[in-house]
């Protein structure tokens, strides 16, 4: 059996803003999605008959990763609620294409990769196969597996479920684990990882270093249960700036916050990551994403916490406050009629969790 897991994630600072090219960022949380594979006479989702309209994201990476090989018994446990913003459906791509790529190997030649996806080369290409010489080799188990790569897939089947629109901070922080930071320039002070371009949008990723002061502190998230479309929300943003352009301002402030959140985050200043998170809100509220729902949870939470705020799209969803007291601030968010999940600041990425090293499928042969 081959298995992996990856993290979902939540937005820190400067969702919507990013559509107009701020810089946004997200952390891994600590729930997961896990992926286990096994041979199988027919093609199996959780026992049941594997269909590709109701597992687009599987069947894309399907397509890529295993074209022409066996079928197989995929399993898939998990703690992060569907559709509320926290990265699931990322989360899941991530796994399955490292538990795919576990599980079929990869040609190697010359110590370069013979065959796969690769971010080291300008947009991402796939190369190879090759045919098979002497001197190739084909590497198998977690050594096969690359970060990035799995990245890279994650974010095109993401799109291609998603009608060709996704940006890549899902999938890069769902894929790498910890902190990411996506704009539309390269920001000098963070570790620039890669560009990403998708019918010509393009972002730079950044990774952001740490510091130990996040061990004190938690996220506790609170969902709403409401489902509000990303799409939507978005448009309706698009639609308040086209009727009155001068609330771009509030965009380009929500720009400023999230820098200065980066700026606090990165020197262990976490009342300053509160300050910034509960500014960046207010400006949420302002161009209309948030709702009474997330209100009240926001309002529930706020007394015990550094910071509170919408995540993701708004209008529902789910809404996040940094806390040094996990408990109360759950059980306030709770009684104020919210479900909670609590995290730690940016969990590990992705992790192969069992590989018995011998590829399910050889397609080298
Ligand atoms: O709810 P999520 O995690 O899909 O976040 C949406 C973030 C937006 O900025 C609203 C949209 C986007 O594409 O960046």
């Amino acid at each position: 059996m081959v298995q992996a897991s990856a993290p979902g994630k939540c937005i820190l600072f400067g969702e919507h803003a990013v559509v107009y090219g701020q810089p946004a960022v997200a952390v891994a949380i600590d729930q997961r999605m896990t992926v286990s594979l096994e041979i199988s006479d027919v093609w199996r989702i959780d026992g049941m008959r594997f269909s590709p309209e109701r597992h687009p994201h599987v069947e894309s990476l399907k397509q890529r990763l295993w074209a022409n090989g066996p079928s197989l018994s995929i399993k898939v446990n998990g703690d992060i609620p569907p559709a509320s913003g926290l990265g699931s459906s990322a989360a899941l791509s991530v796994a399955a294409s490292a538990a795919l790529r576990c599980a079929r190997g990869r040609q190697i030649k010359d110590d370069d990769w013979g065959e796969g996806w690769t971010a080291a080369r300008p947009n991402a290409v796939y190369t190879g196969p090759w045919d098979v010489e002497q001197g190739d080799s084909v590497q198998t188990g977690k050594d096969s597996v690359d970060v990035d790569e799995c990245a890279i897939l994650s974010h095109a089947v993401e799109a291609s479920a998603q009608g060709g629109r996704a940006s890549p901070l899902d999938s890069s922080t769902c894929s790498h684990g910890g902190c990411i930071v996506l704009s539309d320039k390269v920001e000098s002070d963070l570790n620039w990882i890669y560009s990403r371009t998708l019918n010509d949008v393009s972002w730079e990723v950044h990774a952001v270093d740490l510091p130990k002061e996040i061990e004190d502190v938690w996220l506790v998230i609170g969902n709403t249960g409401i489902h509000a479309p990303t799409s939507e929300q978005v448009a309706k943003v698009a639609r308040l700036l086209e009727n009155e352009p001068g609330r771009m301002r509030e965009i380009e402030t929500i720009g400023i916050i999230s820098r200065r959140g980066i700026a606090a985050l990165k020197e262990g200043n976490m009342e300053g990551v509160g300050r910034a998170m509960s500014e960046n809100h207010l400006l949420l509220r302002s161009i209309g994403v948030s709702c009474s729902e997330l209100e009240s949870l926001i309002s529930a939470a706020a007394p015990s916490s550094l910071g509170v705020k919408l995540t993701g799209a708004g209008g529902g969803g789910c809404m996040i406050a940094l806390t040094r007291n996990p408990k109360e601030t759950s059980e306030a968010i709770e009684l104020a009629g919210g479900r909670t999940l609590i995290s730690k600041i940016a969990a590990h990425g992705l992790i192969v969790e069992s590989d018995d090293n011998s590829p399910l499928w050889n397609p080298f042969e």
